[in-house]
């Protein structure tokens, strides 16, 4: 069956690095925004050009799986909407969901941010103490439930459905 992963943890987590393993696993489409986002904008975050990016790769995501291949997207994923919403939109498409949860403990994360810096400067940008903070501070952790597959609910109120939320949250998915 067709299945998209979905990477979540906080930056430094192992997230891309396991992404790059379970697409040569599974022959799979990865996609990885901070690959895009550093070439084109030399940022990570750029005027809300991460978000439409994301919308586009969701998109392109959603039709990979269409065409019967199997996707990895290396989102991190702080939110529980956003998970709900790809899981959602995967499983409409008639495909597997399976997420990707990396925990890390924030002495492990910072030696990891570290090492990437001294290894592989190219694929990633300078990371503040503050956005380490920012990202432990904010991340809503996969709960049991969540990592067992249940527990999606419906999208917040005012949305119809998750297609309408996923359009909202990410403008250039629609
Ligand atoms: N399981 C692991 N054990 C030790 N180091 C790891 C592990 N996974 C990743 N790393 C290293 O940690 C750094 C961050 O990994 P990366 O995959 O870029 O994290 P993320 O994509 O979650 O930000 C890289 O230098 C990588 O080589
Ligand atoms: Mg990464």
């Amino acid at each position: 069956m067709t299945t998209l992963f979905l990477m979540v943890g906080l930056p430094g987590a192992g997230k891309t690095t396991r992404a790059r393993q379970l697409a040569a696993e599974h022959g799979a489409l990865r996609l990885t925004p901070d690959d895009w986002m550093i070439p084109l904008f030399g940022a990570a975050e750029a005027d809300g050009k991460r978000d439409v990016l994301e919308g586009r790769m969701l998109w392109l995501a959603l039709e990979a799986v269409r065409l019967g291949t199997n996707v990895v997207m290396d989102y991190g994923c702080w939110s529980r909407d956003e998970r709900f919403a790809i899981r959602w939109l995967t499983e409409a498409e008639g495909a597997c969901f399976r997420m990707a949860y990396l925990p890390v403990d924030e002495e492990t994360q910072r030696s990891r941010i570290a090492h990437r810096w001294a290894t592989a400067p190219e694929e990633t940008l300078p990371m503040s103490e503050a956005d380490i903070l920012h990202g432990r501070a904010h991340f809503e952790e996969p709960d049991a439930v969540e990592l067992a597959g249940r527990g999606a609910a419906g999208p917040p109120p005012g949305y119809a459905g998750w297609r309408e939320w996923a359009a909202a949250r990410w403008p250039s998915f629609a």
